[in-house]
């Protein structure tokens, strides 16, 4: 019998894709096919996605943050424009809008929900606001009826980065990316459905829809028409017909993920070392991240520490995201106040993700809710 503890025989990663025979036999098709761009696979797929998401149009590009940056543009997002973001995200997020030479406004987040604190908004809003850009983080719907009433009061474009959210519900109802003006997906392997590389862009909007389409294939409305301002940034046919094998298990993904978390939850339950996710109900999220706060006042040592000692013990752990505002790249924008980011702060020296996929097994999990609290417990005060 094999007796080597656990983690010197597993390395638990925080993602891997789910791929089976089909993924396979879909992009042997494509190659044999011989059309590997602009064919029926990219078309099905939009077409498959905007059914699935119950809206009128889906635009397939070649990943989520050139969706972020031709669904911003199709809005009409350009130089000088404020555009409203969270302050912990995912860089691109924020520097789409400045590729089009926008100006990023952050907001805090909240501590019980880690989105964008839509009672701030307002507060953000400027002459020179053209939209806001709010993130489900970890997959779990942001606050979309107070930011809906803001947008609608000061006729502000909303842009919702759902990334990370495939199939979450705010509350209960629509589909995360479904609520705004137009919304983003993206199909990076560590995301509930992946294509490698890829995004999508949702709306119900018409004009948006068509704009995107234009900006996304150089702005041709025909054979060599170059009507307006674009440039290339589709997505191929491998990775379309990828798209909707994966597509079609969504459904399958996204209720084990739910199930996963729901072992995390009780598993954690008596914790007192850690704040497991919150959630406003059932559906609101897809746990594309299982997100913990660490009690930092309890222990003697950094959240980093923790992931060094989890990472020793084969757990991978990491830090989604820091806080943005005191990044290099917004140096251009001035100093920021830290004192104006008190969560975001907060958020980025305790919190840690765990690893959750639809095929974290049992055991996996079962020494994760165990080693966990074991390390804090080590590193209590
Ligand atoms: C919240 C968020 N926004 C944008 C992106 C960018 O997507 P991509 O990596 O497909 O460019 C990601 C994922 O990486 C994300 O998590």
């Amino acid at each position: 019998m094999n007796q080597r503890p656990f983690h010197d025989q597993h390395r638990i990663p925080l993602a891997r894709p789910w791929f089976d025979e089909a993924e396979v036999a879909a992009a042997a098709d494509v190659v044999r096919s011989g059309q590997l761009c602009q064919g029926p696979q990219t078309e099905a797929f939009e077409n498959e996605f905007a059914a699935k998401m119950h809206v009128r149009h889906a635009v397939a590009v070649s990943n989520g943050s050139v969706a972020l940056l031709v669904a911003l543009e199709a809005m009409g997002v350009s130089g000088g424009d404020e555009v409203i973001v969270p302050d912990m995200t995912f860089i691109s997020t924020v520097t789409a809008a400045m590729r089009l030479g926008g100006t990023p406004v952050f907001g805090d987040i909240t501590l019980t929900d880690y989105n964008l604190d839509a009672t701030l908004v307002e507060s953000l809003v400027t002459p020179k606001t053209k939209a806001i850009v709010p993130v489900h983080y970890a997959g779990h719907t942001a606050d979309m009826d107070v930011l809906t009433e803001v947008a609608r009061r000061h006729d502000l474009r909303i842009l919702e980065d759902a990334a990370e959210a495939h199939l979450a519900r705010y509350k209960g109802g629509k589909f995360a990316g479904t609520i705004g003006d137009a919304g983003i997906f993206s199909f990076t392997p560590t995301k509930p459905m992946t294509t490698g590389e890829g995004g999508m862009i949702v709306t119900d909007n018409d004009e948006i829809a068509e704009r995107c389409r234009l900006i996304r294939n150089f702005g041709d409305r025909g054979k060599f028409d170059w009507d307006a301002m674009g440039f290339n940034y589709r997505l191929n046919e491998v990775a379309s017909a990828i798209g909707r094998c994966q597509l079609a298990k969504l459904d399958e993904i996204i209720a084990m993920r739910r199930e996963k978390a729901r072992r995390y939850d009780a598993g954690f339950a008596n914790c007192e070392l850690l704040h497991i996710p919150w959630v406003r109900g059932p559906e609101d999220s897809n746990y594309q991240l299982y997100t913990i706060r660490l009690a930092m006042d309890r222990l003697r040592v950094s959240r980093d520490a923790i992931i060094a000692e989890l990472t020793e013990r084969g757990v991978s752990t990491r830090l989604y995201y820091p806080a943005l505002h005191r990044q290099g790249v917004f140096r251009q924008f001035g100093p920021h106040d830290d004192s104006r980011f008190p969560n975001a702060m907060a958020f980025e020296s305790a919190a840690l993700s765990l690893p959750i996929f639809s095929g974290l097994t049992a055991e996996e999990q079962d020494y994760i809710i165990d080693t966990v609290p074991k390390v804090l417990a080590e590193n209590c005060k």
